[in-house]
């Protein structure tokens, strides 16, 4: 077996079903899938068929309703709160769709924040936080708070932030859906091109046709199941 093919996350008959008013919702069905080491891989399928519920169950936000999540062979069940938490901010980088920035600070400090938290020094950190804001072409908006942004100024942040802790995974979660298609187009360039430099493993989930014809993989999902795992 090739480095490449060594797998990074693992999921294995993952259910996630929402109990919404007494008639349940099935948003995850049995769903299998192995991520390679290095690998790029697109998450596609309609609105509502489960990649955002999938994406999060294997950054730790969520949990499943059974089924098994492993990152570097590691399992995701028996981690307590405060395991996940640091999962959360080493192992992966998470990039969602909506971008949870923290209104009360600056563009800059948001990228350093899950550094920081991770009492990395802080001059290292915001000089590291102003080089990936460059990368993503936000250079003249470091003093900026998140409501002085657009949406795909917001989006590029939330980008950046993911980046920050240099996580051997990134998730991501619509990563362009809110840009112009050339700022989307240069976007997944900053973000693909870190991913392969690095050899990190991405997960992402996207309408995008142009982003699953840039990554190694796609893989199609419908109502809750992977169709060619
Ligand atoms: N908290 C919740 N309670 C009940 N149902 C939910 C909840 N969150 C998601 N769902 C349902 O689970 C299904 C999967 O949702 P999910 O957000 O994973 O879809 P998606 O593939 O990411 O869609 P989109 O492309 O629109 O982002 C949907 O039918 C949704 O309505
Ligand atoms: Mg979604």
């Amino acid at each position: 077996m090739s480095h490449l093919e060594v797998p990074v996350i693992e999921v294995s008959g993952l259910y996630k079903t929402y109990a919404h008013g007494g008639r349940p919702v099935a948003a995850l069905r049995d769903v299998h899938l192995s991520v390679a080491k290095g690998s790029c891989t697109a998450l596609m399928g309609s609105s509502g068929c489960g990649k955002s519920t999938l994406l999060n169950i294997i950054g730790g936000i969520d949990t499943p309703s059974s089924g098994t999540v492993s990152i570097h062979g590691r399992e995701r069940k028996g981690r307590n709160e405060s395991e996940l938490a640091l999962l959360r901010r080493r192992e992966v980088g998470l990039i969602f769709q909506f971008f949870n920035l923290m209104p009360t600070m600056s563009v800059q400090e948001n990228v350093a924040l899950p550094a920081l938290l991770d009492a990395r020094p802080s001059g290292f950190v915001m000089e590291r936080a102003a080089w990936l804001l460059k990368e993503v072409g936000l250079d003249h908006r470091l003093d900026h708070m998140p409501h002085e942004l657009s949406g795909g100024e917001m989006q590029r942040t939330a980008i950046a932030r993911a980046l920050i802790n240099e996580p051997s995974v990134i998730l991501a979660d619509e990563p362009t859906g809110n840009l112009d298609s050339s700022t989307a187009a240069h976007v997944l360039e900053v973000l693909l091109d870190v991913v392969r430099r690095n050899e990190r493993t991405l997960l992402v989930a996207t309408h995008s046709h142009e982003l699953a014809s840039r990554v190694d993989r796609v893989v199609h999902m419908k109502d809750g199941a992977i169709l060619d795992a």
